[in-house]
């Protein structure tokens, strides 16, 4: 490849030729605006659904390679981190970029363990949902509620007020989390223990009854805690361009966070976790995934925990948590549901419609079952992943705070509507 980082576009329309640069891989889409523009010509923009091809921003936060199933949180590989280090440690990487020093760790775990409590008002708003109100919905309101707790939260160019809310909303996070699951079964709401490392808290608040203190099993306490640090970030994702476009705006960072969760919260994004669960709930037994498989084939659903924007290989994320499985149901028992799982993944890696379509399982399609394991009810299978995307909305919101390119969020469109009607007032059309 030659030196020349330039594109030269012609536009036949006028015998017109434009140099445009090439930089790190980009064109810049208003250098587009230049061509065709005129007095009555507003120049060409670019049209892209869905983002599918374009850059929105530049981070040194997480480096995916779809191709080659790559996925780094600062550099470092998610296998390293998985395996060798923990949730609070990555969240710290995350939002600092480097890992933190002995102190800085303390002070870190510190912090974020005396900011679990949450306002009481915060706990009534809660008791206000209806009993089978969903987790995912509870979660959403009360994080957005959080603003109007902190109002000094929307001072987003002070670092220090950043930092706060930074630590509140990682901290607090598990404790709106766990009293939507106690609030959807008529619990009452268990309150943090900061005796407790932040999975075991976590899953006090979850599951502790009538003993004086929750005894928490290590082995899931680690399995969550891996699985947290898998789902902690991951670029520009749906949710993570949600907390982007809305904090571009300038709002407090509990606001955009909310946005991330409604994100989030779809089907087709971290919703999918609890889709895989019914769906293999409903296909029950192995001898209905071929007639399952011929109804994916011929466009009347699709199939739930496979296909990725950028993973054109196996999700790096799902194969770590295929091995995690096995730590889990070791102590819990295997989820009758993981054969299938394993029957639909082998029939589907053979079929040319899932191999032409580069459909691999992703981080949902085995996420459901371990959660399943740990007694979590399939509704609040997307908590947990906003859970661990706490840090990364986080990290990728400071960014943008600190970006001098970004502006707000407010794109083109095609407009494809009528032009200059004549109004007629409501009587005169009805008459
Ligand atoms: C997450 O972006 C991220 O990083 C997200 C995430 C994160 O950590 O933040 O990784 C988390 O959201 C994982 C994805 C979870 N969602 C699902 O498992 C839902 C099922 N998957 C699909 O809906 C889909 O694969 C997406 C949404 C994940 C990706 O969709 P794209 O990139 O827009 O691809 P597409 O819909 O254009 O699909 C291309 C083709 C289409 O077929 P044709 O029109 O070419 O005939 O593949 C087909 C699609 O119909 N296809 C599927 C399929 N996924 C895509 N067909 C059947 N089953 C599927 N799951």
């Amino acid at each position: 490849m030659t030196e020349n980082q330039t594109l030269t576009v012609r536009d036949n329309r006028t015998g017109e030729e434009y140099e445009l640069p090439i930089t790190d891989g980009t064109v810049r889409a208003s250098d587009f605006n230049k061509i065709g523009k005129s007095e009555n010509e507003p120049g060409l923009a670019v049209y892209d659904p869905g983002f599918t091809n374009t850059a929105s921003t530049r981070s040194a936060v997480t480096y995916i390679d779809g191709d080659k199933g790559i996925l780094e949180y600062r550099g470092y590989p998610i296998e390293q981190l998985a395996e060798k280090s923990t949730f609070l440690e990555v969240a710290y990487l995350l939002i600092h970029g480097e890992l933190p020093t002995k102190e800085q760790h303390e002070r870190w775990v510190h912090e974020i363990t005396f900011h679990t409590f949450v306002h009481e008002n915060v706990k009534s708003l809660m008791q206000g949902f209806r009993y089978d109100a969903h987790p995912m919905g509870m979660l959403l309101s009360s994080v957005g509620a959080l603003s109007t707790f902190y109002p000094e939260a929307r001072n987003i160019s002070d670092p220090d007020v950043r930092h706060e809310q930074v630590v509140r909303m990682i901290a607090k996070m598990p404790t709106l989390g766990a009293w939507s699951f106690r609030h959807a079964q008529g619990k009452p709401y268990v309150y943090p223990d900061n005796d407790l490392t932040y999975t075991e808290n976590f899953l006090s608040m979850l599951f502790k009854m009538s003993e004086p203190k929750y005894d928490p099993d290590p082995r899931l306490a680690k399995a969550l805690d891996v699985l947290l640090i898998l789902h902690a970030d991951h670029e520009q994702n749906c949710s993570t361009n949600a907390v982007r476009s809305v904090g571009s705006s300038q709002v407090d960072p509990y606001s955009a966070v909310s946005a991330g969760i409604a994100a989030l919260y779809g089907p087709l994004h971290g919703g999918a976790n609890e889709a895989v669960l019914k769906m293999l709930r409903r296909i029950g037994t192995k001898d209905k995934i071929p007639a399952f498989i011929e109804g994916v084939k011929n466009g009347d659903e699709k199939l739930m925990g496979f296909g990725h924007r950028v993973y054109k290989n196996f999700d790096p994320r799902a194969t770590i948590i295929k091995k995690a499985c096995d730590d889990v149901f070791e102590v819990t028992g295997v989820n009758p549901l993981l054969e299938i799982a394993q029957e639909l993944e082998r029939i589907a890696l053979e079929d040319d419609y899932f191999i032409s379509r580069k459909l691999y399982p992703n981080v949902d399609f085995y996420s459901g079952l371990i959660y399943e394991a740990l007694q979590f009810p399939p509704e609040m299978f997307t908590v947990l992943f906003a859970i661990g995307r706490t840090p990364g909305w986080l990290a990728q919101w400071l960014e943008l705070v600190d970006d001098k390119e970004q502006k707000i969020a407010r794109p083109k469109q095609i407009y494809t509507g009528d032009r200059q009607l004549e109004f007629v007032p409501a009587e005169e059309r009805w008459a």
